[in-house]
């Protein structure tokens, strides 16, 4: 279905899309989130989640998220609104939820402008750095720069006053972030060719010095020696799937949004492609750069006779970031000057996607009120910081990682990508998508696609979902209340954020837009209305409901053992309703409305049943116990995984490359398409 070329502004280049789309994807989630996470949960052997993420769900969903945008030409809630006009409120709601991570995500990039304040004061003053120090004696210096001079953290205090000391860098981030975008996406388009490339220019700088330090491969062996038993902990799981949504910035409405600027005539398949694996690459190069200098770090202080092991310093989240790092660099000659390159990547890293999450959130407002964006973006941006103050007060951290756990956790992420996914689905005709992006792409996606989006994602994501509520629900003692009665605060907070988003996404979506009956209309799918495909659907429905009736008496009276039962029923009516909707979600036919819903209630139902299974085999599982790695040299095994990995990159990068310069060479079109669904 060809959509007529709107009046929309767009990227200028192919190059300026993919760059900015891999700006927004590529930021402090890759150096900051990834390294501790795959050391934490089972060094290599958390790639194998992970890699599997990538490729069968992030990949699949970049598309999904550019085919909607590119077609409707809209930013996320009006780009749903326009597959079906009841789902407008999937767009709101992760745009609301993005507008929350825009609050707090500056403030990372404040902590780091910070540093690079106190890292230019050492160079020009002579100085070492103020956290520096000897031994395990320096490792608690760092801590106690970081969390009491600088963050003000007291025990005890919720939230205390606010730190200008954090307030000016938050500033001057905002100020930065509104002057890429103030001028509209051509404009973000050439910024990204200098935040893109530059990152990785020090990354790999800061690589090749990380890995010619004595000592850097002990500290690989922490991030690479497989530790298999992690791979049997939901934990790793849940986390190795949140980070590759983070990651790709999915489910905000991001890409959807960066795709609805992009030129008619893009790519979409391939660029999704090159996107993923570029943020893959990133992260895993991130990572090797983290722990070879932290290997170089412990072998220096063994060297001066005040050993500091790499376990000692590894801490999760902005505990690497900016204590063990730092720590780690001022052990090490020239100690300012890369910390200086350090922080300056991080924030080259950091600001693109921060002003991309900005963009999204401006553009689903501008697109649904008409509003001027010079007006939206400032006030915008204002609000943004004022909320963002909470962050920047003496418990600001403790706030930013309650909220940041919430967003990434049960009801946020990765929820939404299972929404979108199931909507889209099997409540949309999935191949007017489909054929949108292969027709003009350089690859064409199969009905692999169709699988992966209809049934394969719904189905993990509804497994990790309905898995991690069960260790939520298990764990609430103690969430929201002290055992003395007194209320947490940040939690409660969290808990009504993502509460009440979705029913603020739903009252948006009622708003009426002035723009709606505008250009661009064509871009809905009107479904015919005669020629209901029944009989067969209507069989998926009832043997999905029986199913679903089945996990529930099996949960309730506790019989575990006949999980499989309601199993059985669930894939009997997925497939069923998969092939109706193959079959005849074609042309002028149309699929009964009981077989989509058949296909939503079997996924639930499928859902259920695979997590009782997966609970009843892990929960002997001691979650919390870390398995620590002695070794001094990297194992067979890790070389290996090392070089699998370093073939998926450049192998999927080079394949994807060759096919846009062969298309580009021959300058023809895309091949037609090659399928017989073809819709109008
Ligand atoms: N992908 C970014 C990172 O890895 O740091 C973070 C992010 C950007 C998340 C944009 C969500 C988003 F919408």
């Amino acid at each position: 279905m060809e959509i007529p070329e709107e009046q929309r502004e767009n990227w200028g280049t192919r190059g300026g899309f993919v760059l900015a789309a891999v700006g927004s994807a590529v930021g402090l989630g890759n150096l900051w989130g990834f390294p501790y996470k795959l050391y934490s949960y089972g060094g290599g052997a958390f790639l194998i989640p992970y890699i599997l993420a990538m490729f069968c769900i992030g990949i699949p969903m970049l598309i999904l998220e550019f085919s909607l945008g590119h077609m409707t030409q809209r930013a996320a809630p009006d780009a749903f609104g326009r597959a079906n006009k009841r789902l407008e409120f999937v767009g709101w709601w992760g745009i609301i939820l993005g507008f929350v991570i825009v609050t707090y995500y500056p403030v990372i990039l404040a902590y780091c402008f910070s540093f690079i304040y106190y890292s230019i004061e050492s160079i020009v003053t002579g100085k070492s750095l103020p956290w520096a120090g000897e031994g395990i004696q320096g490792v608690e210096n760092a801590k106690i720069f970081f969390n009491e001079t600088y963050l003000g953290l007291k025990e005890g205090v919720e939230t205390g006053q606010i730190r200008t000391n954090i307030l000016i860098p938050l500033v001057i981030a905002w100020i930065a972030m509104y002057f890429c975008i103030f001028k509209g996406v051509k404009l973000v388009g050439k910024i990204v060719w200098l935040t893109v490339p530059l990152p990785f220019i020090m990354l790999i700088v800061l690589t090749i010095r990380g890995l010619t330090l004595e000592g850097s491969m002990k500290g690989l062996v922490y991030y690479l020696d497989p530790v298999w038993s992690e791979l049997s902990k939901p934990t790793t799981w849940r986390f190795a799937f949140g980070q590759v949504f983070f990651s790709l910035s999915l489910a905000f409405g991001v890409m959807v949004t960066y795709a609805s600027f992009l030129h008619r005539k893009s790519d979409i398949n391939n660029n999704a492609a090159i996107i993923g694996i570029s943020d893959f690459a990133t992260s895993f190069v991130a990572g090797i750069a983290i722990f070879a200098t932290l290997g170089g770090m412990s072998y220096a202080t063994m060297q001066a006779g005040n050993s500091v092991e790499v376990k000692d310093v590894v801490a999760g989240g902005p505990g690497l970031t900016f204590v063990a790092f730092p720590y780690a660099l001022a052990q090490l000659p020239a100690a300012a000057w890369w910390s200086l390159v350090f922080f300056f990547t991080l924030v080259t890293l950091g600001i693109d996607s921060a002003f991309s999450i900005t963009e999204s959130v401006l553009a689903g407002i501008v697109d649904k009120t008409g509003w001027k964006r010079c007006i939206v973006l400032p006030v915008m941006s204002l609000v943004g910081l004022v909320f963002g103050l909470i962050y920047v007060t003496e418990g600001g951290l403790n706030w930013l990682g309650t909220i940041d756990a919430f967003i990434n956790g049960t009801w946020g992420i990765a929820f939404l990508g299972l929404l979108e996914c199931v909507v889209l689905g099997w409540l949309y005709r999935l191949d007017t998508l489909r054929h949108h992006a292969n027709e003009r792409s350089d690859w064409h996606s199969g009905r692999w696609w169709n699988f992966a989006i209809r049934i394969f994602i719904p189905i993990v994501l509804g497994t990790l979902f309905l898995w991690s509520l069960f260790d939520d629900v298990t764990n609430a003692e103690g969430f929201i209340k002290t055992p003395s009665g007194e209320w947490i605060v940040p939690n409660c907070v969290g808990l009504i954020v993502v509460g009440i988003s979705p029913i603020i996404a739903i009252l948006m979506s009622l708003i009426k837009s002035p723009l709606r009956t505008g250009q661009g209309k064509q871009a809905e799918f009107k479904y015919p209305t005669h020629a209901e495909a029944g009989g067969i659907g209507t069989t998926s429905f009832l043997l999905s409901v029986i199913g679903l009736l089945l996990v529930i008496w099996v949960l309730y009276f506790g019989k575990e053992n006949l999980v499989l039962i309601p199993l059985f029923f669930g894939i009997a009516g997925i497939v069923i309703s998969y092939y109706v909707l193959e079959k005849h979600d074609v042309g002028d036919e149309k699929p009964s409305l009981l077989s989509r819903w058949a296909g939503i209630i079997s996924t639930l139902d499928i859902s259920v049943a695979i997590s009782i299974i997966l609970i009843g085999m892990t929960n002997k599982i001691n979650e919390k116990e870390i398995v620590y790695r002695t070794a001094d040299k990297l194992s067979g095994v890790s070389y290996v995984i090392l070089g699998v990995v370093v073939l998926i990159i450049v192998g999927g990068l080079g394949w994807c490359f060759y096919r846009a310069i062969t298309l580009a060479s021959k300058d023809q079109e895309p091949e037609a398409v090659d399928d017989d669904l073809q819709i109008d």
